[in-house]
């Protein structure tokens, strides 16, 4: 069994975009600049974000983090960003979410403009992933394929079953996986809340992508020998070991899935680093493809 060592990964990868950046700059181009928005107070969105702006630090990008209320009305917040869309110095934007009641998601992410949605979430993205056209690929399903990438792990001909079927993870890795690519060419099964006996078609899969949210939801006894298993859950539970009080748990019950697997993602140290990467790497693209205009 190996250890998928998503720290490692994304410090390689670091090094990449930097080495990027500097030729990027010395032909002429500007510093990239990623903006921000975070509505309200929930703690988690709050530690992604402020990995998000440290990473842009650490590299050299330009960051904006703009905090609203959380009782800001959607006509204030739309109103903000169609402003950042107006604004030339910004390369990427993008909304934290989850957003409070009183705002729709769908509207934000369809008043991001998609030149700017760095988070690859905007429909117009959307469907140019879904047809292979080169768009932004959103950071969580974009970090999986590097890893898989890196790690060597063959998905042609394999049977790969996701998890969850969120907008943000388990449709798009869906697509991905099923397409044909150096990465994809997977015979994929997408579970979800409805779906029957899930152990039973876990049990047939080489390769299982879980993002669910549900801590420890996949144990041994769903997963058959050699396969090779992805954990996105980051459920915060409470822990008296740690300072904060709280400790991240994932999807997959890793200490006996572990033994029976070819490859594993720890939680956390796995996905979550690749994800903060891809998102450096999109709004490294979309600065150089505002320098092309
Ligand atoms: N909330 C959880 N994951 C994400 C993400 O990738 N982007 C944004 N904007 N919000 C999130």
């Amino acid at each position: 069994m190996q250890i998928i060592d998503g720290r490692a990964i994304s410090n390689e990868i670091k090094k990449e975009i930097a080495k990027d950046l500097k030729m990027f700059i010395d032909a002429g181009g500007k510093v990239p600049h990623l903006t921000v928005i975070i509505v309200g107070n929930d703690g988690g969105s709050q530690t992604y974000v402020s990995h998000k702006i440290k990473a842009c630090k650490k590299l050299g990008f330009q960051s904006t983090k703009i905090q609203f209320d959380e009782k800001i009305t959607e006509k204030e917040l739309l109103e903000k960003i169609k402003e950042i869309n107006k604004d030339d110095n910004v390369d990427g934007l993008l909304v934290q979410l989850p957003l409070p009641k009183q705002i729709s998601d769908t509207k934000v992410i369809e008043t991001i403009i998609p030149e700017k949605d760095v988070d690859g979430f905007h429909p117009l993205n959307i469907g140019k992933m879904l047809l292979g056209l080169p768009t932004y690929l959103s950071a969580t399903p974009y970090g999986i394929i590097e890893l898989l990438k890196r790690y060597k792990i063959k998905t042609s001909g394999k049977n790969c079953v996701i998890l969850g079927r969120s907008n943000i993870v388990g449709t798009p890795m869906s697509v991905l996986m099923s397409r044909k690519s150096e990465i994809g060419n997977s015979t994929v099964t997408l579970c979800h809340s409805r779906t029957k006996n899930i152990k039973e078609i876990t049990k047939k899969a080489d390769i299982i992508i879980v993002a669910l949210g549900s801590p420890e939801f996949l144990k041994a006894d769903f997963v058959k020998d050699g396969a090779v298993v992805i954990d996105v859950g980051t459920t915060r539970v409470k822990s008296d070991k740690t300072k904060s009080g709280w400790k991240l748990k994932g999807d997959v019950k890793f200490d006996e899935v572990a033994e029976k697997c070819s490859f594993i993602t720890p939680v956390p140290g796995g996905v979550g680093p690749m994800t903060i990467v891809s998102l450096l790497k999109n709004t490294l693209k979309a600065a150089k493809s505002n320098f092309q205009k």
